[in-house]
């Protein structure tokens, strides 16, 4: 298959993680003869350097003109404490949603075996935690009209939600849970928020369709509770944009880092790819950055153009890279000084030779391939 990527690595750690996931992708090209061509463009704080815009219309273009989107990350503290700042990085991610109608976030959560106790939840509440969270991305607080009166002092964001805007997601959810264990979760504030209670009627309606798949409803704040008391309960959970935000960053203290939570953000027309975690500043340049998120986000663009071999080889590189404890910081560590490129290397060389059981980290810690 051809296929032409736009690459956004964005800012802070975006750069280094998404360089992880393109090697990735060119170590499954040239396994299973594929030809994937990458674009480059500016996204966020660097494309306000750039260009003084955060999503330039080159880099919309490019994106309108390529298969799929892979992004890396967005953000720069100049910006954070600055609530006056006219121009901010984020503006760039948001817009490219919508212009894009990338109405659907998906984030898989799941609680891998091997780092059940890098989690701070115990071990038996956490274990077998297998979620896909489906967030609405173009719709409600993020988008609504935003005011602040003249004296500065009173300020407002609209939750706006219409039926097709739900029952489009809705849909994606209810097919969704029939390739997983039947059950959709529709999480709400529906004792409280009209917007919450159009979601509840709508989804109840949709979900008359789907009578093999089980609904069920929770109120947001019940909702985190859950999802940290007894997260085995979910199956899918779909959500309005600012809760499944929130949500998902909850839910991947789960997995033990959120350095390992991929997304895929998906319309009618255009799929962008990227790792729910934000550009870490701290962290940019000194190689601990985990990559496995990004490189997750490739396996979750290749599923969606059923390349379902080459996404599974990778996620089985990636169990591989964490059962041998080939780790960045944030998670259980057996060697020193594994850096980002070095978790990518190992991953790229497992897709080259995954027959290897003499597979030798120590080769590729000592900076040698174990390809002969
Ligand atoms: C995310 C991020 C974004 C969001 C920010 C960077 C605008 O937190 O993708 O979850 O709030 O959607
Ligand atoms: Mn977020």
């Amino acid at each position: 298959m051809n296929l032409k990527i736009a690459v956004l690595p964005g800012d802070g750690i975006g750069p280094e993680v998404t360089e992880q996931a393109v090697k990735v992708l060119d170590a499954i090209a040239q396994n299973y003869n594929h030809k994937f061509n990458y674009s480059y463009a500016d996204v966020g704080a660097i494309a306000i350097d750039n260009h003084n815009d955060p999503l330039p219309k080159s880099t919309l273009d490019l994106c309108k003109s390529t298969d799929a989107i892979l992004f890396g990350a967005i953000g720069d503290p100049k910006y954070d404490n600055n609530p006056s700042a006219k121009v901010r990085p984020e503006q760039g991610l948001l817009k490219l949603r919508k212009e894009l109608e990338l109405f659907a976030n998906i984030r898989p959560v799941k609680a891998y075996d091997k780092l059940l106790k890098k989690s701070p939840l115990k071990k038996s509440i956490i274990k077998g935690t297998d979620i896909s969270i489906y967030r609405e991305l173009t719709g409600g607080l993020y988008f609504g009209e935003k005011k602040i009166s003249d004296d500065g002092n009173t300020a407002s964001d609209l939750c706006t939600y219409t039926r097709l805007e739900i029952e489009r997601i809705a849909h994606l959810a209810f097919k969704a849970a029939r390739k997983r264990r039947h059950k959709v979760t529709l999480v709400d504030k529906a004792n409280v928020l009209e917007s919450s209670r159009l979601w509840r009627k709508v989804v109840t309606e949709v979900g008359k369709e789907y009578s093999d798949v089980e609904l069920a409803f929770l109120f947001v704040d019940n909702a985190a509770m859950q999802m940290i008391l007894n997260p085995t309960q979910f199956d899918v959970i779909l959500t309005e944009n600012l809760f499944g935000d929130i949500i998902s960053d909850e839910a991947s203290v789960i997995g033990g880092s959120i350095g390992l939570l991929a997304s895929a953000s998906v319309g009618k027309k255009y799929a962008m790819f990227e790792p729910i975690h934000g550009s870490y500043p701290q962290a940019t340049g000194k190689g601990i950055a985990n990559p496995v998120a990004s490189i997750l986000s490739a396996a979750m663009l290749l599923d969606h153009f059923d390349l379902k071999d080459e996404a599974s080889m990778i996620r089985k590189a990636v169990d591989k890279s964490l059962h041998l404890q080939i780790t960045t910081p944030d998670l259980n560590q057996k060697y020193d000084n594994v850096t980002t490129s070095k978790v990518g290397d190992f991953i790229e060389d497992f897709i080259n030779n995954p027959e290897d059981s003499n597979l030798n980290f120590s080769n590729i810690y000592l900076g040698q391939s174990t390809i002969i």
